[in-house]
């Protein structure tokens, strides 16, 4: 009996603690086909939504507004990187907006634009 009295609030301990695990291993497996590398799809349908006003983001679509330089052209400007094209987002040169974007929506732009690389 006394041995029963001792085990017990151990035994409610070691439930909580598996049920904790078990939560804990779902929300892994529930997160896990979201990486944190740049995804080079998410940034193409943002910059549907959010910059096809302006610039040509595709070659889907056929229209955009004269002298925007479309997303292929800033892809293929010699010496372009994924971390240049982020600042011009970030810190666009006028009359481009200031776009308030998160760190990630910005990788998954930039991925995006290089991705029309042709070199
Ligand atoms: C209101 C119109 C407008 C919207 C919306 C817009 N842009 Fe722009 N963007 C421009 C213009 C105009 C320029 C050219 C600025 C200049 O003269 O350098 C530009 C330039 C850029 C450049 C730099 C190009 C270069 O030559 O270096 C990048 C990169 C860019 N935009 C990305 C984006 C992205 C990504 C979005 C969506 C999140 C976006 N823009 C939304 C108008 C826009």
């Amino acid at each position: 009996m006394s041995s029963y009295k001792v085990l017990s609030p151990l035994c409610v301990f070691a439930l909580l603690t598996a049920a904790l695990l078990l939560c804990l291993a779902s929300d892994v497996e529930a997160q896990s086909p979201v990486t944190n590398e740049p995804d080079a799809d998410r940034g193409k349908a943002l910059a549907e939504r959010v910059c096809s006003n302006c610039h040509l983001v595709s070659d889907n679509q056929t229209e955009a507004v004269a002298d925007v330089p479309t997303f292929r052209e800033i892809a293929n400007q010699q010496h372009q990187t994924p971390g240049e094209v982020m600042a011009r987002i970030a810190i666009p040169a006028h009359p481009m907006p200031v776009i308030p974007l998160t760190k990630r929506e910005l990788e998954d732009l930039a991925a995006y634009i290089m991705s029309l690389r042709s070199e």
